[in-house]
């Protein structure tokens, strides 16, 4: 390999060349090695990041090296191991509490991510918290059923999903585009429950108006480089189904009516996520990204 004038070798420039050309932001190392610009030094904020789903995006993008905002709800030993588990590694997150329930939630949440962030843009938004059944908030009325039937479901319980599945995703979005910059990133995450029959309906009609964002709020920001996608994981292994998959065999049926004859771990989802944030994702926008492993895509699995 030829070295060029300035001892970098001229296969290294070419490569580095056609990066540029194809619009891949490059940086030279201190050690005059060329690295890709992709995610390092950026910030991202991920909502529901306590457990689950949530933590491997916050991990996964930490990973990448976002300084990530580790959002959660009551669970703070959850959401301080989310961030121990980041830093680690070598990563930098913290941790910002906010109940999504509450009228003064994306103010409380903002106040604590700017400050933290100290002026430096927000280039990712994930929204991903979510509730699936409420046991019934404090207050508010409801019973506290599973809503698997159109019967067992009360006004509060309605509400409450709509309000932490729906309303806070869509002012966090809002209140998150004064911070976003040229080229950012938004994903609210699903579920493949929007295209299935399965009896959680007022759940599967909440991810259902979620999905509206991304399409609208794509063409909007378009211009600013900003993509905005959807991600809808299958069943996942989290606490949010733990009940369920406690049940003897349901973990088994579930992974027959699944094409890869497993359920979905979080990692799946934040590598899914980790692309629609990376440059390589930049060409996606306005899109409903399936993560379920083939859940239900044949009428019955043989
Ligand atoms: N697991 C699945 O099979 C599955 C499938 C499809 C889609 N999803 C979606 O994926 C996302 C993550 O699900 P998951 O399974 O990881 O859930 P999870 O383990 O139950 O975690 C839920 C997260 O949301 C937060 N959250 C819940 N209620 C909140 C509130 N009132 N205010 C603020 N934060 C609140 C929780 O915070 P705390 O820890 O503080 O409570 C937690 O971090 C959800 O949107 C869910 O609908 C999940």
């Amino acid at each position: 390999m030829r070295e060029c004038g300035r001892g970098i070798p001229v296969a290294v420039t070419r490569m580095v060349e056609s990066l540029i050309t194809s619009g891949t932001p490059c940086l030279l190392s201190e050690k005059g090695n060329f690295i890709v610009a992709d995610l390092k030094g950026r910030a991202a904020l991920v909502t529901g990041a306590s457990r689950g789903i949530g933590r491997a995006i916050a991990q996964r993008l930490a990973a990448e090296g976002l300084l990530v905002a580790v959002h959660y709800g009551s669970q703070e030993k959850a959401a301080a191991e989310t961030v121990e588990a980041i830093e680690r590694v070598g990563g930098e997150a913290f941790p910002v509490r906010a109940d999504l329930r509450r009228d003064d939630a994306v103010d409380t949440l903002f106040a604590e991510v700017e400050n933290r962030l100290d002026g430096r843009p927000l280039h990712v938004l994930v929204n991903n918290a979510g509730v699936q059944s409420p046991p019934a908030p404090e207050g508010a009325g409801g019973k506290g059923e599973d809503v698997t039937s159109v019967s067992g479901v009360t006004a509060a319980e309605f509400d409450h999903l709509f309000r932490i599945n729906v309303r806070a995703p869509f002012f966090i979005i809002q209140r998150a585009l004064r911070l976003i910059g040229e080229g950012g990133r938004v994903i609210n995450v699903s579920s493949a429950l929007t295209r299935i029959a399965w009896p959680l309906l007022p759940y599967a009609m909440s991810k259902g108006a979620l999905e509206m964002i991304a399409p609208r709020l794509a063409l909007e920001l378009g211009a600013r480089g900003i993509t905005v996608n959807t991600v809808a994981p299958g069943i996942t292994a989290t606490d949010m189904n733990r009940a369920m998959r406690d049940v003897p065999g349901v973990e088994e049926r579930i992974s027959a009516l699944t094409a890869l004859r497993r359920l979905g771990r979080p990692g799946d989802i934040a590598g899914v996520v980790a692309f629609l944030a990376s440059d390589e994702g930049r060409w996606v926008t306005g899109q409903l990204v399936d993560a379920s492993g083939g859940l239900c895509i044949a009428p019955a699995m043989s």
